[in-house]
């Protein structure tokens, strides 16, 4: 298949190597991938077949029923966590993007998982704060505004049960989190953001290497 050069710290040789020795994306993930493509640049916001598939398989393995994803885009990661819950699971997807999200949604029908999804169109910190269920959430997934990570650690902290998972995306922010010269806003979130999770006694916190960086965050 062909390379997506989203896990950039791998060689293009070694990516497609990975890419050639796990499961890969179905019809319907590509159909989904080929219609972001056709999106133009804005498509490099979608997550890599590699972590879809991680995210598919991390969401069957805890026995995830009940998720909230922070950033939809065309879907891709929705999928992917809507594929490992049960038939009765739920996912609650934020963004704020209809013109965006309305692109995943026919892949959503054709995978069989549209009912499980929950999408709420508004800024994603609104729809985490009137969510009034405490513990309620087995898994959380946060790939919205980079400056607000640490706000939705915050607010999903309080709905994620004990034992549940709060994956984070982009936290190697292409190799910039370690570059002197680099000082954008979001570059200072996410230093900032992984400083402070990485110090925070709720979590287990593990840094993955897979595509742009994936922290998970187990809830103590
Ligand atoms: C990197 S993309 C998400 C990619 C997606 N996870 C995927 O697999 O294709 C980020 C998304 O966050 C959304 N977003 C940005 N700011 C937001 C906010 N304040 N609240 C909710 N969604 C937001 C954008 O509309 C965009 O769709």
């Amino acid at each position: 298949m062909s390379s997506q050069p989203k896990s950039f710290q791998l060689s293009p040789e070694l990516h497609n190597y990975l890419l050639d020795h796990g499961t890969p994306p179905d019809e319907v993930q590509q159909g989904l991938i080929e219609a972001t493509a056709a999106l133009g640049g804005i498509s490099v916001m979608q997550i890599a077949p590699e972590q879809g598939a991680l995210m598919t398989m991390l969401t069957q393995l805890i026995g995830a029923k009940r998720a909230i994803e922070v950033g939809t885009f065309t879907g891709y990661s929705a999928l992917a966590i809507a594929r490992g819950l049960p038939e009765d699971g739920q996912l609650i997807c934020c963004d704020v993007s209809d013109e965006w999200t309305k692109v995943g949604e026919p892949f959503w029908e054709k995978a069989g998982v549209r009912d499980r999804i929950d999408l709420r169109i508004a800024p994603a910190l609104e729809t985490l704060a009137a969510i009034d269920e405490a513990d309620a959430f087995d898994l959380a997934f946060i790939d919205a505004d980079k400056t607000n990570y640490a706000n939705y650690v915050e607010e999903l902290a309080r709905l994620v049960r004990p034992g549940g998972l709060i994956l984070v995306d982009n936290v190697l922010w292409g190799g910039n989190v370690i570059d002197r010269n680099e000082s954008s806003e979001d570059t200072l979130a996410i230093r900032a953001f992984n400083a402070k999770v990485a110090a925070d006694e709720r979590f287990d916190t593990v840094m993955l290497p897979i595509a742009d960086g994936l922290t998970f965050l187990r809830v103590r």
